[in-house]
């Protein structure tokens, strides 16, 4: 080894100790006749310290060495005069003897420190330098221990960990695929998987009956900050169970992962069906770190001729907390963000709880203090509480309020990164209708179960179907989704009828699938987690590219390596493509 210790290790007990250390110049400054450099690994930092009156010649040595010089120094630890508390390495420094440079360095494009001055295309571009700050190191770091836990905890309960292909084929449900031609077999394309979810479904009549991988998986959807077109999934699957034991089983897991990695318990995980979270907050993905759960003012606020609400399809209030003392600006500004293009609300009406008990609404000229008494009450309102109204069509409005909810809990400072509520949200519906394309849609995937009590609606009416199909939220991010799988051949091309399969397109599409089904194939359910949205949820962040090593921009680029790029016309010809 090049090194006896690491920069982040050294402490008071290895005072007078020989050691060698590797590592990046940091900072260095001098003061007088002493220089001080700070050496920083992957483990830490360490001050290194030169006397003038020691050493001239390493002294001046040291002086020219430039930031994320490459060093190897050779000296003896000894007890710093005054010692720094915030750093584990604080009441040591390095005198140092002998000093090699390993590699020199440019000035870097920016400061390495966790405000760093460098802005995010530029960071992008130097990932590798970015990689160095200790905030970014960390978040890798984090992933790494959430990636062990998962193994650790999916082996102890004897799943086994199996590769399936990256070069599939390309299919017609999901996102839109990524496809790769092929030079063997010209003119033909294949796709990268959108997860792996048919090979662990063969799996299982395999009879591999606990499986899980980590895996890449590749959508060529718009981007968002949880999303990125190849992401990782912890995968899973199962064999002989039902949901319930599905939903105990990664439970499992997940408080397996927040008990090492954030050292927190949890009791039983809530559960709420889809149409209780669209209904109380309209989202299928609702945040419960906070209330303001939907009131529907549908009978108390009609008939005062106010149009807006009498013709509304429905009149939707939240009640926000000690909040009756918002300013105008501050309502002003919520108005203006439901009004958005992207939220598309009409307007927002609001009532005051005043300090006195009395009611100060928006529309006070046709709601007198009695009406608005019904809303309050309606609401539980107290004193100084703030009542926010939307109405409209029911879809549209629950859509609205839902985003008012979030915008309004952000402002009072409600979404705490520290605070941590995990939910299950079940009983989906299995088909969603598509409007455009006047067909439907499998709201989860086409492999999903319907509730056994449903088939019969499956001709009738199949938007009244329920999936047996679940998500886990936490903190209002879908962390992760799955479902009881069908076994049966025949219930499977009926749903891809219903799905506008004929029966040759199916048996093409999916023919590998439906064939196994007849030899053999055990009732099997699974889920599959976004490891990167899990991350960034653990380690408190927004964006899930902070737990990323390289991760691509939200136009899709990586800009490190310039990718995508043009291919030569050789390449070309060669794929049949010209
Ligand atoms: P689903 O499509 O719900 O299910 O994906 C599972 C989880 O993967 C994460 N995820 C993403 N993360 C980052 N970027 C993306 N573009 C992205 N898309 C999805 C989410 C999501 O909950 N095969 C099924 C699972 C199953 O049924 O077992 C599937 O892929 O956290």
């Amino acid at each position: 080894m090049l090194r006896t210790h690491t920069c982040g290790e050294l402490r008071l007990a290895d005072a007078n100790k020989d050691v060698i250390l590797c590592g990046w110049l940091h900072r260095s400054r001098d003061i007088g006749t002493i220089g001080f450099i700070d050496l920083r690994d992957r483990y830490g930092i360490t001050q290194l310290s030169f006397d003038k009156n020691r050493d001239n010649e390493i002294f001046e040595k040291a002086r020219k060495l430039g930031r994320e010089f490459v060093l190897q120094i050779k000296g003896k630890v000894a007890e710093r005069s005054s010692k720094n508390d915030k750093m584990p390495t604080g009441d040591i420094e390095v005198h140092v003897k002998e000093i090699t440079v390993m590699n020199e360095s440019k000035t870097p494009p920016f400061t390495i420190e966790t405000e760093t001055d460098g802005g995010d295309e530029l960071r992008m571009k130097y990932r590798y330098i970015d990689l160095r700050r200790e905030i970014v190191r960390k978040n890798l770091e984090l992933r790494h221990n959430v990636t062990k836990f998962t193994r650790q905890y999916l082996d102890s309960q004897n799943f086994i960990e199996v590769e399936t292909p990256v070069l599939i084929k390309s299919t017609p449900e999901g996102a839109r695929d990524f496809v790769v031609p092929s030079r063997l077999n010209e003119g033909q394309w294949y796709a990268l998987p959108q997860s792996p979810q048919t090979f662990k479904q063969l799996l299982m009549v395999s009879g591999f009956d606990r499986y899980y991988q980590i895996v890449k998986c590749f959508r060529d959807e718009d981007l968002r900050a949880d999303r990125q077109p190849e992401f990782t999934q912890i995968d899973c699957e199962m064999s002989f169970v039902e949901q319930e034991d599905i939903l105990l089983m990664f439970e499992g897991l997940i408080k397996h992962i927040f008990k090492n990695v954030k050292n927190l318990d949890f009791d039983k995980f809530e559960r709420m069906s889809y149409e209780d979270a669209m209904k109380n907050y309209g989202s299928d993905k609702p945040d419960l770190r906070f209330d303001m759960k939907f009131v529907y003012l549908d009978n108390v606020a009609r008939g005062y001729g106010f149009s807006i609400f009498d013709n509304a399809e429905t009149i939707i209030a939240i009640n926000v907390k000690q909040a009756a003392n918002f300013t105008r600006k501050q309502i002003d500004e919520l108005t203006e963000y439901v009004k958005r293009q992207q939220i598309g609300a009409k307007g927002m009406i609001y009532c005051r709880v005043l300090e006195d008990g009395s009611l100060k609404s928006s529309v006070d000229k046709f709601y007198d203090s009695n009406a608005l008494q019904k809303w309050a009450k309606a609401c539980n309102a107290e004193k100084n509480d703030l009542i926010l109204v939307l109405s409209g069509d029911l879809h549209t409005t629950r859509k609205q309020m839902n985003e008012l909810r979030l915008e309004v809990a952000k402002m009072q400072g409600l979404r705490n990164a520290e605070i941590f509520y995990p939910l299950w949200v079940t009983d989906f519906p299995l088909f969603e209708f598509d409007e455009e394309n006047n067909r439907w849609h499998a709201m989860h995937h086409p492999f999903t179960s319907p509730k056994p009590e449903d088939f019969d609606l499956l001709k009738s009416n199949p938007a009244k179907i329920k999936a047996n199909a679940y998500d886990l939220v936490i903190n209002g991010v879908e962390i992760g989704g799955g479902s009881i799988r069908i076994h049966n051949r025949q219930l499977q091309q009926q749903i891809f009828a219903t799905l506008g399969f004929s029966a040759e397109q199916a048996q093409e599409q999916f023919g590998f699938l439906i064939n196994a089904f007849e030899y053999g194939a055990p009732p099997h359910g699974g889920i599959a987690f976004g490891l990167d949205r899990l991350c960034s949820i653990l380690g408190g962040s927004d964006s899930i590219r902070d737990f990323i090593a390289f991760p691509k921009n939200n136009t899709g680029r990586d800009v490190m390596i310039d990718a995508p790029s043009d291919i030569s016309p050789e390449q070309k010809k060669e794929l049949g493509l010209i």
